[in-house]
């Protein structure tokens, strides 16, 4: 089924042609959550292919082996995104499948190198742009056997390097936006703190059986800076002088408001949940070059130091500000001390404030609410922080109830007024100064959502992953985007 009517945006009349000429807009995804052929036409294994092997790890005891198949669907897809009426598609690359061992001395696998290249021609004949991360969670296994993965700074740094130049080399003729990490906080929060995603460490030995959260998720984000500002050192000399395109990273982090506005307590927690949340990797590019204090002060030397060189490498090393956010928390203080595994910054999240108000209508996933308003916040807060162009690069939700392609399903006005309140917010904000440049809806078709398998169903598209030609089914809410994008994107 198809949507042919145009939605009414005359709510909106004052922000007709709100954004430029030059606005990105379309979906992003991962390359583990969409892909599919885990094991094809050469590639090496990743740290989530050997997770979701492993017996209780996902949630729906699924795996990633088949995925959406946009290994194998690539045209399918291209093809669809642009009836979406896209601009720019943001994909990943897995690093296992171009060097399937992961190290700087391991052999390249043309196969890889042959189906990006694919999918970027394809994009291009279709005037779509595409935006391309480097690194979205998928470590080669290699690696994390030989030394560890990212714990190993020393190790981990030149493999990633001798990867991203590969990538630079190969595919920067054509690609003009580069993501070096994505929401490396995530990545390492999940990761090493909680350990419920790959690699799967944490101090918890119910759930992983080596880890130490009080340390690793601060040296693991330690190495992501480091090596993302060195793999920008690289784009900058080597490449940016004839490829001419920009590169820089993509943030995780929602909004935090105090629980109770007049508590200066409970003011100052939100705050510090922001620095602790985002501050953390953002101060170091985009602001003083150092963490943030009130981290230094509640976790002492378990934070890295910067040296003067790497200070000097991460400061400055992103053309832009890549964010992802999708809700907002009320946040409220703690008397206590913090716990040595805390990396809130001692604060407690609550779905609703002092007053009861709700932090917004429940989705399908537990952590996220629709907070429209929450977002406008963020976005004033990241710029009057930062004050460097921020592309929008995920944004979206689940609904509940998506169990089969039924008409009711498809016609999903949940996620139509979670995008149409937070594109709502983001063209006021443009309004008023900020310097927004794209935005990603997540995502493009229903994926694999990590620890969460096939439960959690994000796209604007749904998919049968019963079928076995993971039968695409366009909701609604991709037909709301593109009218609602024709209203806020000036004429050509
Ligand atoms: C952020 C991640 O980058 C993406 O992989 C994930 O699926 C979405 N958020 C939704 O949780």
């Amino acid at each position: 089924m198809t949507w042919t009517h145009t939605f009414d945006t005359s709510p909106d009349a004052e922000l007709k042609g709100i954004l430029s000429k030059d606005f990105h807009w379309g979906y992003a995804t991962a390359a583990a959550q969409v892909e599919g052929a885990w094991n094809v036409d050469g590639k090496g294994p990743s740290i989530w292919d050997k997770l979701c092997h492993t017996p209780g790890k996902v949630k729906d005891g699924s795996t990633n082996e088949d995925a959406t198949r946009a290994y194998d669907l690539y045209k399918e897809d291209v093809a669809l995104m642009k009836s979406y009426g896209v601009t720019a598609y943001r994909f990943s690359l897995a690093w296992s499948r171009i060097v399937p061992l992961g190290g700087a001395e391991d052999p390249i696998n043309e196969q890889g190198i042959d189906y990006y290249n694919r999918l970027i021609d394809e994009l291009l004949a279709a005037n779509i742009t595409p935006f391309v991360t480097l690194f979205h969670w998928d470590t080669p296994q290699t690696l994390e056997d030989r030394y560890g993965g990212m714990l190993n700074q020393e190790r981990y740094t030149p493999d990633f390097l001798r990867y991203a130049r590969i990538c630079f080399e190969r595919f920067g003729d054509r690609v003009k936006h580069w993501i070096t990490y994505n929401e490396p906080g995530v990545y390492t929060l999940a990761g090493y703190a909680g350990g419920m995603h790959a690699p799967g460490r944490s101090s918890y030995r119910d759930r992983n059986e080596e880890g130490d959260s009080s340390t690793e998720p601060f040296i693991v984000a330690h190495t992501e800076l480091v090596s993302h500002a060195r793999a920008v050192k690289i784009y900058r000399e080597e490449f940016k002088p004839t490829q001419k395109g920009v590169i820089g990273i993509t943030l995780h982090g929602n909004n935090s408001e105090p629980w109770d506005v007049n508590d200066p307590l409970d003011v100052e927690a939100a705050e510090r949940a922001r620095q602790f949340e985002i501050a953390w990797f953002a101060d170091p590019i985009y602001g003083s070059g150092e963490y943030p204090a009130c981290m230094r002060a509640q976790l002492g030397d378990r934070l890295p130091h910067f040296t003067p060189e790497q200070k000097d490498l991460v400061q400055g090393s992103s053309d832009f500000y890549g964010m992802n956010t999708y809700t907002t928390f009320f946040v409220k203080h703690r008397d206590e001390e913090p716990d040595v595994n805390d990396h809130k910054g001692n604060i407690e999240k609550c779905d609703a404030n002092s007053e009861g108000k709700s932090r917004g209508p429940e989705s399908d996933t537990y952590w996220l609410r629709t907070a429209p308003e929450g977002f406008g916040k963020l976005l004033r807060w990241v710029w009057d922080r930062y004050h460097v162009p921020i592309y929008m690069t995920e944004n979206g939700t689940t609904a509940k109830g998506e169990l089969a392609p039924t008409p009711d399903v498809l016609d999903d006005t949940f996620r139509v007024e979670f995008f149409n309140g937070y594109l709502r917010e983001l063209a006021t904000a443009v309004r008023d100064g900020v310097d927004i440049r794209s935005y990603f809806g997540w995502t493009f078709t229903d994926n694999w959502e990590w620890a969460a398998g096939y439960t959690d169903r994000f796209g604007v598209t749904f998919v049968d992953f019963e079928s076995v030609e993971k039968t695409r089914y366009p909701k609604r809410s991709a037909y709301f985007l593109k009218d609602y994008f024709r209203h806020l994107i000036q004429e050509k």
